[in-house]
């Protein structure tokens, strides 16, 4: 077989493929050639759909609601979008000033798109996840990453922020709780560097993702400070808040122009995402939010059991996550053993020797440490645990 070159245009090298999906494809081989493979890299929760929200798609789909909706979501769904986001932080969005895309993931790179011109630098924290470097090379920006503190559970501060800015600097964008550490930025922490980047005209991108998942805190935005609307853009997702992450349905929260700008591109992309998820998304917001609760409760038992297991273990370096769910332990006691020398080479081994998929910190720009994710159940916690405990007792 001949192979021709095909020439590719020559920003598509200008991303790679998301290592956790890579992970995921890796640990889902081997299962289907029959290997019993405990996996802690999926990013997404082992919670069914709550049944009024599969109930409303199915409503939906009855009611034959299946054809073209607009480009940027329902009416309804904006209003409903806007709504939940004023009564569980305090914000006064208008319906102009939302847009629903396919999944958090559309909406931030969109966001990068409209935004981002050529040279534009975008601040971005470590670790941070995966594909907001991506999505600001793809947009031809160039990322700045601010390194946190560790020691301190991967905390940042305005002041490690600050020497950062530039005349270019146009976005920066925070994740709080982490994906990948699980680190929380404080109410306090997070309106200094919202003062900072108001101040100075840079726009302060705030991904909202695990905001329900907070373990000590109560959920806040940053777009509630005053002149938060037009200096903050929120970056939404339903997937982990409501165990929703194959219907994909996320949202921005914006300027008037940033949207319409965004709803001008996904015209031309995507167009509406799909009609019945979005039915689904507005019983989501608009009816019973127990579920959250009772998701927030389970992950809190699963971390404190991850937390003492990995503290157990000689030598691994754990930060107790303070809210989605994830724990990032930095593994790097087995560098020098058995070939290991980075959290990939772990990794590899980890999956390889002892049948656990866990993603590695390069993925998220560090290479001392490996992300966990809790969002599995007790028993496939314990089973994993128990391997990762052997393995790195079997180091030489
Ligand atoms: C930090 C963060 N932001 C956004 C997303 C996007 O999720 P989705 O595209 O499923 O809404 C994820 C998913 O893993 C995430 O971890």
């Amino acid at each position: 077989m001949t192979t021709v070159a095909i020439a590719l245009a020559e920003r598509i090298s200008l991303i790679s493929e998301s290592s956790t999906m890579k992970v995921a494809a890796a640990a889902d081989k081997l299962r289907r050639q029959g290997v019993d493979v405990v996996d802690f890299g999926a990013g997404e929760p082992d919670f069914p759909t709550p049944d009024n929200i599969k109930e409303a798609a199915v409503q939906a789909l009855r009611d034959n609601f299946t054809k073209y909706t607009p480009a940027g979501g329902t009416q309804e769904l904006k209003e409903a979008i806007c709504e939940r986001h004023a009564k569980d932080y305090g914000t006064a969005y208008k319906t102009n000033e939302c847009i629903v895309t396919v999944g958090g993931k559309h909406v931030i790179f969109n966001l990068m798109q409209v935004l981002v011109n050529p040279g534009d630098e975008v601040v971005i924290p470590v670790p941070y996840w995966v594909t907001y470097k991506d999505v600001v090379n793809y947009a031809g920006g160039k990322c700045v990453f601010v390194d946190t503190d560790e020691d301190a559970g991967f905390t940042l501060t305005a002041g490690m922020i600050a020497p950062h800015l530039t005349s270019r600097t146009k976005i920066v964008l925070i994740n709080s709780p982490s994906n990948p550490s699980g680190g929380v930025l404080s109410r306090e922490e997070f309106e200094k560097i919202y003062q900072l980047t108001s101040s100075r005209g840079i726009f302060l991108m705030t991904d909202e993702c695990y905001c329900r998942f907070l373990y000590d805190e109560e959920p806040f935005s940053i777009a509630a400070m005053p002149g938060g609307k037009e200096n903050v853009i929120v970056a939404g997702s339903l997937s982990k808040t409501y165990a929703m992450t194959g219907w994909r349905i996320g949202f921005g929260l914006a300027p008037a122009p940033v949207i319409s700008a965004i709803g001008k591109l996904q015209s031309h992309m995507t167009s509406n995402p799909t009609s019945i998820a979005q039915k689904a998304a507005v019983e989501a917001l608009r009816g019973p939010q127990e579920s959250v609760g009772v998701m927030l409760a389970e992950y809190r038992r699963r971390r404190d059991y991850v937390i003492a297991r990995l503290r157990a273990m000689s030598g691994v370096k754990i930060n107790e996550p303070k809210g989605a769910f994830y724990a990032y332990p930095n593994i790097s006691v087995a560098f020098g053993k058995n070939g290991i020398h980075s959290a990939m080479d772990f990794s590899e081994k980890l999956l390889d020797q002892a049948k656990v998929a866990v993603v590695p910190g390069e993925a998220f720009g560090t290479d001392k440490h490996v992300r966990i994710s809790y969002a599995t159940s007790m028993e496939e916690l314990k089973r994993g645990l128990d391997r990762i405990e052997t393995f790195l007792k079997e180091l030489r």
